[in-house]
């Protein structure tokens, strides 16, 4: 690849970035200081003056920040080229000058006064063209009940972290089926092909079709409510929103109006039977296909107007028909021709999930027929686990396409520590150093939001930043004092053992998806190893709750005290289990019903307690989004009953059992605790009366409890209850002491 083709295909996305009028800057400032004020409040908004203006990026047009004045009686002047960087700008002094935090789970945002004063006049900027934000999961995992006022949050929270890239994937299906209703389908077939609202992430790339559906009117109507708030916000602050376009899955009702069409059915996907998936992909050869793909893009475009990037997976997690290189290509080339014929000035965004996800389908010809057949710089690939496994290094930095280097991070919203934190941190740089590299971002495509807030900050600074933190140990302990709103040695010596344990993830076993036996279907043959040295959570525990006479007025604090007291209960249901694994395997009834009695009538009670006591980790808060999306009792009771499968069964059958699992009170008291109650008593019968464990057998009435569960329509309190501090410490006092002593 030449220097001068990869320099051509980055200039062009370059040019793209956004135009520079005088209203853009003056919208822009403006958005920056509504967002000011609802962060502080007015009066401290007031404190703050707030420019943009495009010449401050100078040549590169990298998004640069300018910080200054501040002190007694003088206004913090802050300037950005555009509003998200303006806002990154801001982020960067409230946390740097005023130890401040942003977060999911609590800001802590008390200013000093007078605020403090910029010494020198402090000019950044970042290092790349894109900070991109979301996995098209997200939208199904974390968003999907999301009202405008949790949106405003969000895309606050996403400026200040300084993302000026992000999916703005809602209302589509209301855009589909005007088009499919124009193209001579009926309602009741569209009704028939989309999920349900809590899948259709899967129904977007082409996995799914029909489960847990129809989507009711009232839902089409607010999500392009929700959609036009969406565009409008990201928009004022200068941020680029990704559209969908037409991969090639169409309705195979589409067949009844079309006849002649060649269409190919797909393989089933993620245990599905064909009823769900083997969805329908049309040929790329068929003249329908860039008649579908175009009514589609212009009627999104007309609605919503555009930014000329689009998101589109064809073959995400799906094998494609044939291997033929010269297929692939025409099936690329034809999305992105369909695209470039409604707007010439597109760019295809990519998922590189499936290069990574089927390795041995997507060899070198493979991929190299994707890479090549849409136009240098017109095809802009993420690369969406890079932390763990990039595929920019095998494939010479995606062949000269630029490409956005992201940290995945978490699937299915999964609770649990975890994080790769010195991978991420060297990551990017290795990337941009890399030979000829083509990276032009960085980027967070986490499946679930709303957990191990740490690794999202520090990426989110990365993205900022040309070199790695230099000492990830100091950088935690100012993580903690900001959070926590105060520098606390014994808290910060607690999240240094996190550091070192379930942070410092490598090698084998280490996921960000939450294997623990606490929240699966139980069996005799369950992992319980995991990458770290399990006494440095019971440690972190340790100190926590060693720090809460000063600490527990802190909102972020409490919920950490949960994590790690959910964390360490986490622990201890493994080894209890292996206890009890072992005095079964030995024929030992007593020991049997004692490491069971404790798992699943103790420890799983008290941890619902604890986690009844915030409100960040409640089943009530989360059945209650779903409800109030609805505008009906039987709409609500649906959304409710999708949110349910979507936690647990992820199928009718648990076809992806507990994949999105979750520790939530209500949860772990009427899900998991019942299934274990169910296991360990199976076992002791089996002693008792001498008949053999059937796995079989257990696995069909663990399906029925499940189920009533799914099916269930209790309600659950969505206001905390209990204080945490006291339901930490009393499950402390009572574990801590056995697991030193090694007698658990
Ligand atoms: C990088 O590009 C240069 C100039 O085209 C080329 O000579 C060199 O082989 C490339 N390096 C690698 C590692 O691909
Ligand atoms: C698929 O599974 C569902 C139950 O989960 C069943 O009702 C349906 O008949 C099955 N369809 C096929 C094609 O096997
Ligand atoms: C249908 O499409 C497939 C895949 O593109 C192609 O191989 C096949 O020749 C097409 N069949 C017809 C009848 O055009
Ligand atoms: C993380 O583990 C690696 C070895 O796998 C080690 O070199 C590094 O120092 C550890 N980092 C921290 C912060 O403990
Ligand atoms: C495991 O962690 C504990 C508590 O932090 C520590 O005392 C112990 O030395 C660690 N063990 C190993 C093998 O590193």
């Amino acid at each position: 690849m030449e220097a001068v083709a990869v320099a051509a295909a980055l200039g062009f996305l370059l040019l793209t970035a956004a135009g520079g009028s005088a209203g853009d800057e003056a919208r822009e400032a403006a958005a920056v200081r509504e967002l000011l004020a609802r962060l502080l409040g007015p009066g401290p908004a007031a404190a703050f003056s707030v420019s943009v203006e495009r010449a401050l990026a100078a040549e590169s047009g990298l998004d640069t920040y300018r910080l200054s004045g501040g002190g007694v009686g003088a206004r913090v002047r802050v300037l950005g080229s555009t509003g998200v960087a303006a806002a990154a700008g801001l982020h960067r002094y409230l946390r740097d000058f005023c130890g401040c935090h942003v977060a999911w789970s609590g800001s802590q945002l008390r200013l000093p006064q007078p605020l403090p004063a910029v010494p020198e006049e402090l000019t950044e900027a970042t290092p790349n063209r894109y900070r991109y934000y979301q996995n098209v999961c997200t939208q199904s995992y974390s968003f999907v009940w999301w009202d405008w006022a949790r949106w405003e949050q969000e895309i606050d929270w996403m400026a200040l972290n300084g993302i000026n890239l992000a999916l703005a994937w809602s209302g589509q299906e209301a855009i589909w089926q005007r088009v499919y209703l124009a193209l001579g389908l009926t309602q009741t077939e569209i009704d028939e092909y989309f999920t349900g609202p809590a899948f259709l992430a899967w129904g977007r790339m082409g996995n799914l079709h029909t489960w847990s559906g129809p989507l009711p009117p009232s839902w089409h109507l607010k999500q392009l409510y929700l959609q036009h708030r969406i565009l409008d916000r990201m928009r004022s602050f200068g941020m680029i929103p990704v559209l969908p376009a037409f991969a090639g899955h169409v309705p195979k009702a589409l067949t009844r109006v079309f006849p002649q069409i060649n269409i190919t059915q797909m393989g089933s996907w993620g245990h599905f039977n064909c009823s769900y998936s083997c969805s329908f992909l049309l040929a790329p050869e068929d003249p329908l296909f860039p008649i579908v793909g175009s009514l589609f893009l212009r009627e999104l475009t007309k609605e919503f107007g555009t930014d000329h990037i689009y998101g589109a997976d064809t073959f995400n997690e799906m094998k494609p028909p044939s291997s033929e290189p010269s297929y692939l290509a025409a099936a690329t080339a034809t999305v992105y021709q369909a695209m470039i014929a409604v707007d010439p000035d597109a760019v295809w965004l990519l998922q590189g999930w499936l290069f990574q996800h089927q390795p041995e389908f997507w060899g070198p010809a493979q991929v190299g027929a994707v890479l090549g057949a849409v136009p240098r710089g017109r095809l802009l690939v993420l690369d969406l686990f890079a932390e763990s496994q990039p595929v920019y290094v095998r494939t010479a930095s995606f062949q000269g396409q630029p490409f956005i280097w992201c940290m995945l991070h978490n699937f299915g919203g999964n609770h649990g520590l975890f994080g790769a934190l010195e991978s991420v941190n060297r990551g990017p740089t290795a990337a941009r150093l890399f030979p000829n590299s083509t990276m032009v971002g960085t980027g967070m495509a986490p499946e679930g939001i709303g957990q191990n807030e740490v690794v999202y900050a520090l990426m989110a600074e990365l993205g900022w930043r040309k070199d790695p933190v230099a000492d990830l140990g100091a950088w935690v302990a100012g993580f903690a004092a900001r959070r926590y709103g105060v520098s606390h040695g014994t808290a910060e010596a607690a999240w240094r053992l996190l550091l070192r344990s379930v942070y410092n993830c490598s090698g084998e076993g280490c996921s960000g998806h939450n294997r623990s036996p606490l929240v699966r279907r139980p069996s005799l043959q369950m992992a319980t190893a995991v990458w770290y040295n399990r006494s440095d959570v019971l440690e972190a525990w340790r100190l926590l709750l060693a720090a809460t006479p000063t600490l527990a007025t802190s909102p972020a604090f409490c919920y950490d005290l949960v994590d790690v007291t959910r964390q360490a209960v986490q622990e201890l249901v493994s080894l209890y289990y292996e206890e009890a694994r072992t005095a079964y395997l030995n024929t030992e009834l007593v020991p049997l019903m004692r490491a069971g009695g404790v798992l699943a009538y103790e420890l799983l009670p008290a941890l619902d307690k604890v986690l009844a006591s915030d409100s960040h980790f409640l089943l009530g808060s989360w059945l209650e989004r779903a409800r109030v999306a609805a505008v009906s009792e039987t709409e609500a009771r649906f959304y409710e009953q999708n949110s349910r499968y979507q936690l647990t069964l992820w199928g009718p059958e648990g076809n992806i059992l507990d994949y999105a699992n979750k520790q939530l009170a209500g949860l772990v008291a009427d899900y998991y605790a019942p299934r274990w109650r169910l296991f360990m008593e199976t076992l002791v019968e089996s002693l008792v009366r001498g008949i053999p464990f059937q796995q079989h057998q257990f696995d069909k009435n663990a399906f029925q409890l499940e189920q009533t569960f799914v099916l269930s329509t209790r309600r659950y309190p969505s206001q905390p209850q209990g204080d945490t501090v006291d339901l930490a410490k009393k499950l402390f006092l009572k574990y801590y002491p056995r697991w030193v002593a090694g007698a658990l």
